[in-house]
């Protein structure tokens, strides 16, 4: 299969792919499979779009950097946009759950600190949505690159409303803290690291470090809970898994997958310079 058809089926892929679960919880609203509160539900699974595809497009520079696969520079810019509708539709919702009253939805986001700064996330999220094309590119030229910047930031503001609004049940929004702090800290690596395994090792040690610590210090400061006990619960089998063990597991998975993928790649060329040598004569 040629480069340019491999991209075009994944980019179809990725565009299924992105539609899926909106499809999914409109047939599921629909058919009335959504609860008693189907509102909310849609209000709760919109945002979690919202942080998955946001996670997802900020890891596609490194997934392509570490597993040397240049077409899924191609998919960023698309799921980036699918972060922004998702986002979108989730304040719909919102809205519609306030009955449609914007005076009301105008006064709640001025009032409750987590609705401003989901709020602020999602203007920054609409504005690269909409400034992703290569026309804005050309247009805003040198400044493109500064306002898109600004998906770091946004990031951060989402997080931060996953927090606050999770109250006491932090367990996601810590999971999807740690992943962002990976993504984030890979950003700050020296170059020579961002693609080594010693990088990547450092990596997961650090996103794990920093996801007990994100829920030490929230439980501490939020709930009162000694931090002793969060560091006790990460190593209590019983209490498998905790927030920093799934960004562990993921953080191994990358080392694991890119290992494979170099360990191919360099078997390939074993062979095909052994191959070579064994059928072209050298004299
Ligand atoms: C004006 C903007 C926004 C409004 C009014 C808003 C409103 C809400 C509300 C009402 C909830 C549910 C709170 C509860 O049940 O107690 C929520 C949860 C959530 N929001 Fe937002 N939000 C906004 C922006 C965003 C953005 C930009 C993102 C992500 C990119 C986001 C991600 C989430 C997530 C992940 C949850 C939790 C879902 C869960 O617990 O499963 N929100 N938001």
């Amino acid at each position: 299969m040629s480069t340019q058809s491999k991209i075009f089926w994944l980019r179809l892929a990725t565009l299924i792919g992105l539609c899926l679960p909106a499809a999914e919880l409109a047939w599921r609203w629909y058919a009335d499979e959504l609860g008693p509160r189907p509102v909310t539900v849609a209000t709760h699974a919109t945002g979690d779009w919202a942080v998955i595809f946001l996670l997802l497009s900020l890891a596609m520079t490194p997934l392509r950097a570490t597993l040397d696969w240049t077409p899924l520079v191609h998919l960023r810019r698309r799921i980036g946009v699918a972060a922004a509708l998702y986002a979108g539709a989730h304040l719909l919702i919102y809205v519609l759950d306030q009955k449609w009253n914007l005076l009301v939805v105008a006064t709640e986001i001025v009032k409750r600190f987590y609705l401003t700064i989901g709020f602020v996330a999602l203007l920054a999220l609409v504005a690269l949505a909409v400034t992703s094309t290569d026309g804005w590119q050309r247009r805003l030229k040198r400044s493109w690159k500064r306002l898109h910047w600004l998906i770091y930031p946004a990031a951060m503001l989402a997080i931060v409303h996953f927090f606050i609004q999770s109250k006491v049940k932090i367990g996601e929004a810590a999971f999807a803290a740690g992943l962002l702090t990976w993504l984030l800290l890979w950003r700050v690596l020296p170059l020579r690291l961002r693609t080594s395994l010693l990088g990547l090792v450092l990596l997961a040690i650090g996103a794990t470090l920093a996801t007990v610590a994100f829920e030490a210090t929230w439980y501490g400061l939020v709930n009162n809970i000694d931090p002793a006990r969060i560091l006790a619960a990460n190593i209590d089998p019983d209490l498998v898994p905790r927030p920093a063990q799934k960004v562990l597991m993921a953080s191994v998975a990358v080392i694991a997958v890119v290992a494979v993928r170099r360990g191919v790649a360099a078997a390939n060329r074993l062979w095909t310079k052994r191959y070579i040598q064994r059928t072209i004569p050298t004299s």
